[in-house]
């Protein structure tokens, strides 16, 4: 058979999106010295580690199994989703019912497996390693140090256009030109259709971090993504791109020219927590959200009349 046209979508039997991975190998040299000794994954905001937010993102869009990718010095984030019975036991006894509950919900909240990047080869490579586990199903991808709160998850948006049209879609977001080296860039025309109307978009090309001058546009991938089982081929078709690492855009070129990928505008705001102004920021508005801090929170920040 012919190849398809490029950029045309080739929709795939649709099954549902039940497993996500979540990349979590990477060194945090964004975020030294606070990541020396610690995985940027386990940072707080407020009061719960990134990957906390990003597994429950996970379990609001559906997700039922969550494989994570780790590397060296990682296992704080395997302690945090097993069971802690001493710590439970403890509140307990202390008539701390409300937090030995918090506790287990952690544990419970969903199936978690992990399995290691030996070797720091890139995030397109990080994916590849969860092959095995994710097997012939389409799955979401969460980096995670970007957090996305709020009631309707950007991977929930990104399941119902899989799930309605069989075809990949990537989370994108405008970004100032100046900042276009940061992101994977994308190129696609417009396909509006309901329910999403402009939002969606139909992808032409990627670039990973290209310079402003070099940007085919200024919509960038947020670190959000619903994909077939056909991208582990196009990873290990991959050679190595920008900063020499397998890089995740760089597969998705591929997949977007063999099978399509929809671009979609999601609705929502993201902070880019593993850098240190995009974690103050999260923290901040994110404090001002609370139930329990944010009225005190925002009282205190008046009274400093900056
Ligand atoms: C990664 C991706 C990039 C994406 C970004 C979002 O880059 O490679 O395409 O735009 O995440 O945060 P990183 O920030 O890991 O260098």
């Amino acid at each position: 058979m012919a190849n398809p046209k490029p950029s045309t979508p080739v929709p795939a039997p649709v099954h549902k999106v039940r497993k996500a991975v979540l990349p979590a190998a990477g060194l945090g040299t964004r975020f030294l010295p606070a990541t020396k000794a610690q995985p940027k994954e386990m940072l707080s905001v407020v009061d719960k580690p990134l990957i906390q937010y990003v597994a429950e993102e996970c379990v609001a869009s559906g997700i039922e199994h969550i494989i994570i990718v780790t590397g060296k010095g990682k296992n704080a984030i395997e302690d945090h989703f097993d069971s802690a019975p001493a710590l439970e036991r403890f509140l307990e006894d202390h008539g701390k019912k409300d937090l030995a509950e918090m506790v287990r919900k952690i544990t419970n909240m969903v199936q978690v497996s992990y399995t290691r990047q030996k070797e720091p080869l890139g995030l397109g490579h990080a994916v590849l390693v969860a092959r095995d586990l994710v097997g012939d199903e389409p799955f979401a991808v969460l980096l995670g140090d970007v957090i996305i709160p709020g009631p309707r998850p950007a991977t929930r948006q990104l399941v119902e256009v899989y799930e309605a049209t069989g075809v990949g879609a990537i989370a994108v977001e405008e970004v100032p030109r100046e900042k276009t080296h940061l992101y994977g860039i994308v190129a696609g025309d417009p396909a509006p259709q309901p329910p999403w109307g402009a939002r969606l978009q139909r992808i032409r090309d990627l670039v990973e971090k290209p310079k402003p001058e070099k940007a085919p546009s200024n919509l960038a991938i947020t670190g959000r993504y619903v994909l077939p089982p056909e991208i582990f081929d196009c990873l290990a078709r991959t050679k190595p791109g920008a900063g020499g690492e397998i890089q995740l855009t760089d597969a998705l070129r591929i997949l977007a020219q063999e099978r399509g990928l929809w671009a979609y505008i999601y609705e929502g705001v993201s902070y880019d927590a593993g850098d240190k102004l995009g974690f103050l920021k999260a923290t901040v508005e994110i404090a001002l959200q609370n139930a329990e801090l944010g009225g005190d929170f925002r009282k205190y920040l008046k009274s400093l009349q900056l």
